[in-house]
């Protein structure tokens, strides 16, 4: 018996999917290599914007043909579309060929829903309100160099425009010795690289037990101790709680990498009111300042959304000057998606959807002219690159990244592989650089 995922979406669905791989294969199945030789296939969804969960309805409708070649199929949904009531009801009624229907909070129950599936016959559906934090379930991993770990799940914040609060449930850590536990055993099978996942992870900690008395700055410390771990990343950090004691924690770590995703949103102080973010333009600028006073050679990332609400012409100039005023190393731009039971769904005007491209355009335009600048400096540097791996279009070059997480290609020398490399930066671009090794391992 064999199993096939498509899953979707940011890291959580490729944990939750490692959970159910994990639960299948101790029930006898095996990964299939395509589609076509699967018994039970999954699809972990996301429903961030709408694009992502056009992608599902597509491929919903193409297992509607897969299905009624092979009767015995067993087709789930799972992820954050089913995660909404309303959704999950109209996919069971959309699709009556689903034979299974659940949300992210019944992970934990996957086993005894597949096997209601199975014995019944017609659709099982289940989607219950909230979930604890689960430790010791099942899970298939692939191991290589770099891992994500998931340190807390859920999110409280409520941004007018997210869904994530909705489809993830409230916020949960993780204990510390779990993850630490997590992360020792990853070095132990030469994983390097981990990122510390969560939709916030400054606010680590907030609902553990008081006598714990442990943050994120403290979390990242000690992970920072963990023998064998090269480097250390953490995304997602809100800027309202980033602290200074994080800040020096950074400086002072020695496998805590120098990049800060900081997602800022908007420029304009009129709409980051209106999409709940608890800063100000003034606050977030402080914040960034305080970063590179701190440590100058950070790299920021962001992500920001165009065409919110209400968003004017001055307000979208207002986002751009902000972009140049930082210089961001890379930002992540989306057109707003309304997303049906968020509160900004229902602000007025929502913008026409050729607007919201066009400023997605110029964010873009303006964005890659500021990271190609960021880039340059760079040229002729000596940086720290961690080798991944083959280049992905072109064989005869290595990939890896910097601490400060830019794509560097080499040429391929063998056993290079897992290495942390001094390279000298001999071209730049807006998405990568080309360097020469100097000659010295780490
Ligand atoms: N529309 C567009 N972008 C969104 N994001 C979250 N919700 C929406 C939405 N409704 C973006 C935010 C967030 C990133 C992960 O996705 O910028 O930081
Ligand atoms: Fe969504 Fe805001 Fe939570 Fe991020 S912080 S997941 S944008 S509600």
């Amino acid at each position: 018996m064999k199993y096939y995922f498509h899953i979707f979406g940011c890291q959580m669905n490729e944990a939750d999917a490692e959970v159910l791989a994990g639960f299948l294969v101790s029930m006898g199945y095996s990964r299939a290599e395509s589609e076509s030789e699967a018994d039970i296939i999954l699809l972990i969804t996301c429903c961030v914007r709408e694009h992502a969960e056009s992608r599902v309805y597509g491929k919903l409708g193409e297992l509607a043909r897969l299905k009624q070649l092979k009767p015995s199929l067993v087709v789930g949904i799972s992820g954050c579309m089913p995660q909404q009531a309303d959704v999950a009801e109209s996919l069971r009624v959309k699709f009556p060929y689903l034979d299974l229907i659940f949300g992210t909070h019944n992970l934990p129950d996957f086993p005894r829903l597949l096997e209601e599936a199975q014995a019944h016959g017609g659709q099982v559906l289940e989607v219950v309100e909230e979930g604890e934090v689960r430790e010791n379930l099942p899970r298939v991993r692939q191991i290589g160099l770099k891992a994500w770990v998931s340190i807390m799940y859920g999110c409280n914040n409520y941004c007018t425009y997210c869904i994530v609060p909705y489809v993830r449930g409230r916020e949960r850590s993780r204990l510390p010795e779990a993850i630490l536990a997590e992360i020792r055993e990853l070095t132990e099978q030469g994983c390097l690289e981990v990122t510390l996942l969560g939709q916030n992870v400054n606010s680590y900690g907030r609902g553990l037990a008081p006598q714990l008395r442990v943050d994120f700055a403290d979390l990242l410390a000690a992970v920072d101790k963990v023998p064998g771990m090269q480097r250390v990343r953490f995304m997602t950090s809100h800027p309202r709680d980033f602290s200074d004691k994080l800040i020096e924690t950074v400086f002072n770590s020695s496998s805590v990498c120098e990049h800060f995703h900081l997602p800022v949103q908007s420029g304009s102080n009129q709409v980051l009111a209106r999409m709940n973010r608890g800063y100000t333009r003034e606050t977030y600028l402080e914040l960034v300042h305080k970063l590179r006073a701190a440590i100058p050679h950070a790299a920021i990332t962001t992500d920001i959304i165009v065409g919110f609400p209400g968003e004017t012409e001055q307000d979208f100039s207002e986002t751009l000057d902000l972009v140049r005023e930082v210089a961001f190393d890379s930002v992540f731009a989306f057109a707003y998606s309304a997303r049906s039971g968020t509160p900004a769904a229902d602000f007025a005007p929502q913008l026409p959807k050729a607007e919201k491209s066009l400023r997605l355009k110029q964010l873009i335009d303006t964005a890659n002219a500021i990271a190609l600048v960021r880039n340059q400096k760079l040229a002729d540097k000596v940086v720290e690159v961690l080798v991944e791996g083959p280049s992905k279009t072109n064989p005869d070059r290595l990939t890896g990244r910097t601490r400060t997480n830019k794509l560097v290609h080499l040429d391929s020398e063998p056993d290079l592989v897992g290495k942390l490399l001094d390279v000298r930066i001999t071209r730049v671009q807006t998405f990568s650089m080309l360097g020469e090794r100097t000659g010295v391992e780490r």
